[in-house]
């Protein structure tokens, strides 16, 4: 159902061409993959990109664990609020573990370098990441992906897990707002 609402949304990156480039994420870490990867996937965001990765993962023959957190720093609008707030745990020991921290979109930095730092705290031996979207020229802490699916400007996208106030995630594509 769409509703008079509904902003108007233009395909920024297609389905086929996000398939191809999850091919090459997969392939990419898989080569580079330790032994006894551990995934933590940030949600809500990365849902559909991170059920995509895996399975591209377990066809370039990585068999990873996986565990979830869910870390929010935007609230209802598409403005960051600045704080990055953990509201679920991984339930996986990271002590002694390699991660790769998979999220949708790298924009201030600051959701993944929460992430990043807490696994670094809780002893994890390495500590990569893995994000689908990098938003450059947004940072504000200094940090950058070791992979990543597609550089986009200053633009607000939603689609493929990714939200404008908690909807318009199931689209299989990524969208921009038009005026966002
Ligand atoms: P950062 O902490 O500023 O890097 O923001 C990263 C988080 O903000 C991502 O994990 C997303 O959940 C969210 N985010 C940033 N840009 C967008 C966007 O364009 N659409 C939807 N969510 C976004
Ligand atoms: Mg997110």
């Amino acid at each position: 159902m769409t509703g008079a609402s509904d902003p108007v949304v233009d395909v920024l990156i297609a389905e086929p061409v996000i398939a191809e480039r999850v091919t090459g994420l997969a392939k990419d870490i898989a080569r580079s993959e330790p032994e006894d990867l551990l995934i933590v996937v940030i949600l809500k965001g990365s849902f559909v990109f991170a059920a995509d990765l895996i399975r591209a993962l377990d066809r370039a023959g990585a068999k990873p664990r996986v565990d979830f957190m869910t870390l929010s720093s935007y609230g209802k609008g598409v403005k960051s609020s600045g704080s990055v707030t953990l509201s679920r745990d991984i339930s996986e020991d990271v002590a002694g573990r390699h991660v790769l921290i998979v999220d949708d979109i790298l924009e201030s930095g600051r959701t993944l370098m929460f992430a990043r730092d807490l696994m670094t705290e809780r002893g994890a031996v390495s500590v990569k990441t893995c994000l689908l979207l990098d938003k450059t020229g947004k940072r504000e802490v200094p940090i950058e992906a070791d992979f990543t699916g597609f550089e986009i400007g200053d633009r607000f996208v939603i689609g493929y897990g990714l939200d404008l106030a908690h909807r318009y995630r199931g689209p299989p594509y990524i969208g921009v707002v038009r005026g966002g």
